[in-house]
């Protein structure tokens, strides 16, 4: 019969290719499986690093600054002193809701000390970082100072040190008076 004739040449031929065919599938499947394990491997022995935002930055040197002047870094979000006594760091974010405030004023008819504007709620803070008015629930914190060994003024915004910390123009940290304002020369 031409039909079992057909089949009787066909069938083994079918089959084997079929075979063959699975017999790659399962050996490609295997090989796809055991690169991927391999790939991870590396994943779970290396120690896995986490990024977070340095807190240190320079500031330049201490030549950079004049007696007297207050400046304000609003990209590092701090001022910078330079007293008779030495350096101080003060953090220019409002406690109140996180907004940059204004650089310090002279003395006004509304407060007698030199004093800094919050624009927007109104705080108001001495130079000693206290709040003199408005919302700002906490006083602003002053930022550990030092000089790096290539002599640069270095910030640290992780250490907080008290309001009568100043650095010296050569690198030694001094006990001094409470910043009043009458530190700084306004123009
Ligand atoms: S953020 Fe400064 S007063 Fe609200």
């Amino acid at each position: 019969m031409e039909v079992g004739k057909d089949s009787s040449v066909e069938f083994p031929i079918s089959l084997l290719t079929r075979r063959r065919f699975l017999g790659w599938l399962g050996w490609g499947s295997l090989a796809v499986a055991i690169g991927g394990i391999a790939q991870s491997v590396p994943y779970y022995l290396k120690p896995q690093l986490t990024y977070e935002p340095t807190t240190t930055f320079t500031v330049g040197r201490p030549s950079d600054y004049q007696i007297g002047e207050m400046r304000p870094l609003e990209a590092k979000r701090v001022f910078i002193f330079r007293t008779p006594l030495g350096f101080q760091a003060l953090s220019m974010t409002c406690t109140h809701l996180g907004c940059s405030y204004k650089p310090f004023g002279p003395p006004s008819q509304e407060y007698s000390v030199v004093h800094a504007f919050c624009p927007c709620h109104g705080s108001v803070f001495a130079r000693d970082g206290r709040v003199l008015g408005g919302p700002a629930p906490r006083p602003l914190p002053f930022y550990k100072l030092e000089l790096t060994p290539d002599g640069r003024l270095q910030v640290d915004t992780a250490k907080v040190v008290p309001s009568t910390q100043y650095l010296t123009a050569d690198g030694k940290e001094i006990e001094g008076p409470q910043p009043d304002g009458s530190d700084i020369k306004f123009s």
